[in-house]
């Protein structure tokens, strides 16, 4: 992506200081979402990049909740099935689960054992990457399944908090669209 791009997502994300705890400084993309010219540059962002031949996934899996709103419309058209990984408890079906901390608390994550298949390709979706937790546990809970992550896709890197060194670190290739310092 180009700085001018970057640069245009980064004044349609609003920053709440303290929020949810005290010295978290949150980035919110809800401004982004709301304002429709800036929702579809940012979707057509996405799937520019998975159309090519040799990153077009199988499937696009979506972290909860952030993700799916991305992960829903991008898998949708590629003409790809969504996955959702979720928070614990809500998955109906038998599922795989991985517990990990996140930058204010700590969470589990479900994913139904047949949302994938092995030898799966498959895109990793999610709005921001902090400490790269979710990330890695959406990775690990794809991998228990047999599935291979083409690639985790987000808007937001908040690079200071080390989070997508760490998952480039595990062998997973970002593409992340702002930067946050
Ligand atoms: C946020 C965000 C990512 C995750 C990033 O989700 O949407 O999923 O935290 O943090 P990490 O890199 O440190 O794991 P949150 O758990 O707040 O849930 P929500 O999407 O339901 O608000
Ligand atoms: N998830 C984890 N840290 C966050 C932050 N600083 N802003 C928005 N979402 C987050």
């Amino acid at each position: 992506p180009t700085p001018s791009f970057s640069d245009y997502l980064r004044q349609h994300i609003r920053t709440v200081p303290d929020w949810p705890a005290p010295g978290v400084q949150f980035r919110d993309i809800t401004p982004l979402l709301q304002d429709p010219q800036v929702f579809r540059v940012l979707i057509d962002a996405f799937v520019q990049r998975y159309m090519q031949r040799d990153l077009r996934p199988d499937a696009v899996a979506g972290l909860d909740a952030r993700g799916f709103i991305l992960g829903a419309v991008v898998a949708y058209e590629l003409g790809v099935g969504f996955v959702p990984i979720r928070k614990k408890g809500k998955l109906p079906f038998t599922t795989v689960e991985e517990t990990y901390e996140l930058e204010y608390g700590s969470a589990t994550v479900e994913l139904h054992t047949d949302a994938v298949q092995a030898g799966d390709r498959v895109l990793l979706i999610d709005d921001l990457i902090a400490t790269g937790g979710t990330m890695m546990a959406g990775k690990k809970l794809l991998e228990k399944l047999g599935a291979q992550v083409v690639e985790g896709a987000c808007i937001v890197d908040l690079p200071e908090l080390g989070g997508s060194a760490r998952l480039r670190q595990a062998g997973l290739r970002l593409y992340t669209l702002v930067d946050f310092a």
